[in-house]
């Protein structure tokens, strides 16, 4: 069964629009010097956040977890011609990282940087978003879902990645206290009757929720 996952999984990159040159550089970047480089959305999951954000066309976006700025760069790139991104990352290494791509890009002024810790910095942001990218640590995903769906725009968008947690989710005695926390976020998206929402098995989940 995995190898055809990891078969589709290959197909899927071969017919999906290539990586631009800085989104190359960070992912190489990230895949030698960093860490944690699986935590990097990466080629496939970078072509399908563009994308949504060039349906959506966001004024306004919000992102939790900015890591080297891969992702940054992609929703970027789908925002409105006057579209603003605030990221946010409490790692100061990352956030230098994300900071040097951000200036070599076209969105260099366009892409606000917060650093420090998401749920406070939150209730500092006076905005009504279009789009939030929910990619931080995973035991504060109902509380950041609940800090920033009141300043979503009726109609809007939210993108919470990881909800399958490396397959975690579905197994039946979960352990992991973040597996824990992404199921009981699943089920609250479900019964919520504010939003509506698909969970997508892109990569490692991509839960896309619509504020009615
Ligand atoms: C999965 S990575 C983000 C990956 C990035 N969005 C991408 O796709 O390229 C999660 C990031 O969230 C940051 N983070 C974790 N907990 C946080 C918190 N409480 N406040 C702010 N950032 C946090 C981590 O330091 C890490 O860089």
């Amino acid at each position: 069964m995995n190898w055809i996952i990891e078969k589709a999984n290959d197909y899927a990159a071969a017919f999906t629009s290539a990586e631009e040159g800085l989104l190359a550089e960070i992912s190489a970047f990230t895949a030698t010097q960093h860490a944690e480089p699986h935590m990097l959305s990466g080629h496939v999951q970078g072509r399908v956040l563009a994308m949504l954000s060039a349906m959506i066309r966001p004024a306004r976006v919000l992102e939790i977890g900015t890591m080297t700025g891969y992702s940054a760069l992609c929703l970027a790139e789908g925002m409105a011609e006057t579209g603003i991104l605030h990221t946010i990352e409490k790692r100061e290494s990352d956030a230098n990282t994300a900071r040097a791509y951000f200036n070599r890009s076209e969105f260099r002024d366009r892409i606000i940087q917060h650093v420090g810790e998401a749920l406070p910095l939150i209730e500092t942001l006076k905005e009504d978003w279009d789009l939030l990218f929910l990619d931080a640590d995973k035991i504060n995903y109902v509380f950041y879902y609940e800090a920033v769906l009141p300043k979503i725009r009726s109609g809007g968008f939210i993108i919470a990645d990881n909800v399958l947690f490396h397959g975690q989710v579905l197994e039946e005695a979960m352990k992991g206290k973040s597996a824990k926390a992404i199921h009981a976020f699943n089920q609250h998206v479900e019964a919520d009757p504010r939003t509506e929402n698909v969970l997508m098995t892109v990569r490692d989940g991509l839960m896309l929720i619509r504020k009615k």
